[in-house]
């Protein structure tokens, strides 16, 4: 059994890991600076509401010495990072810094597993993205968590920090036994197109002149409870610390994803043709070899993901 702390514990990805590690016997701790919805509270052995840089929690997370750290928490999207940079910097870059700090001076052994992402990459180079690719984020989002990738790098080999940083490609679906997943109102693809399909609302689609087979954009989706196995593994330590995409290797439309929404729930989407967002490149999937060499992570596939999504949507107002 492990002592593992999760920032973000509140949250979708954050509260999906609590619960693969709790199911798996461990010991775990979660900061949050909002209280966890109704369906997670007492899931964790104990939560602190608190800012993850705050004092407070800093001098919490150095008396737990954990054996790990599962850094959830941040501010993840693209479109507010173009209006509002100084709170992505702010919150993902110079917080971060002072955890990481924290991490290196008063339990240089603990595992340091980070919530990176593929906006990391902006624009592909090639089909799809390898982790030694050049980075070109198109976002201060995605410069935010590339600024901490670099820094994590620059420490292990400096001071061998101990690190795993995934970069998650599109998080999607629910916990397959129900208890988790996205909370109303959130913006990711899937969640709205299924709360449309559920709410009987229109649903906007964000731009069908990009250069892709249909003109909707490309993404590589990967469910939420294959993320959280992935942390789970990799709180083994023989997993070489570096940079790791977490994704499929396949990438799918917004039209494939509004295909099989309602190939799967029975039910017909009422679509508006909206502008594009700012920062969304036209294609962007992951080339997800190097972790899966080391570790069986992947259990679930599109449909899965809609499936579990759907009953969580249903269930949930
Ligand atoms: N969801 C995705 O598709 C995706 C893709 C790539 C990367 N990520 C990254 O994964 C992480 C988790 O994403 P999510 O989808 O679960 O987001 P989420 O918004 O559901 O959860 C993030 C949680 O972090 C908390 N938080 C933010 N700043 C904090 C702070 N300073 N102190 C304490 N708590 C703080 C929020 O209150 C929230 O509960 C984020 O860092 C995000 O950037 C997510």
């Amino acid at each position: 059994m492990s002592v593992v702390i999760v920032t973000g514990s509140a949250g979708y990805i954050g509260g999906q890991t609590v619960l693969q590690l709790k199911d798996a016997g461990h010991e775990v701790y979660g900061i949050d600076r909002r209280h966890p919805p109704k369906h997670m509270l007492d899931v964790t052995n104990r939560f602190m509401l608190q800012d993850f840089a705050s004092d407070a929690a800093l001098s919490w997370i150095i008396q737990k010495q954990p054996d790990a750290i599962v850094h959830c928490a941040g501010t993840s999207l693209v479109g507010p990072s173009m209006k509002d940079p100084s709170e992505y910097y702010n919150n993902n870059m110079v917080k971060t810094l002072k955890l990481v700090d924290v991490v290196k001076t008063s339990m240089p052994r603990s595992r340091f597993i980070f919530s990176s992402s593929a906006a990391t990459y902006g624009r592909p180079i090639g089909d799809s993205c390898l982790e030694s690719n050049q980075c070109m984020p198109l976002s201060p989002y995605g410069e935010s968590k590339l600024m901490i990738d670099i820094i994590l790098e620059s420490y292990h080999k400096a001071h061998n920090f101990n690190y795993v940083s995934f970069r998650y490609f599109n998080a999607c679906g629910a916990d397959p036994l129900g208890r988790h997943g996205q909370e109303p109102g959130a913006t990711h693809i899937i969640a709205r197109v299924l709360e449309s399909l559920r709410d009987d609302k229109e649903f906007t689609l964000y731009g069908d002149n990009y250069r892709t087979n249909d003109g909707t954009c490309v993404r590589d989706y990967v469910h939420v409870d294959d993320i959280a196995r992935a942390h789970l593994l990799a709180l083994d330590t023989t997993i070489p610390a570096g940079i790791y995409n977490l994704g499929s290797n396949t990438g799918t439309s917004c039209k494939e994803i509004i295909a099989a929404a309602e190939r799967i729930t029975g039910k017909k989407l009422k679509v508006a043709i909206g502008t594009r967002r700012g920062g969304d490149p036209a294609t962007l999937t992951a080339s997800a070899g190097k972790f899966n060499k080391l570790a069986d992570w992947r259990h679930y596939n599109l449909n899965d993901i809609i499936q579990h999504a759907w009953k969580w949507t249903s269930n949930v107002r």
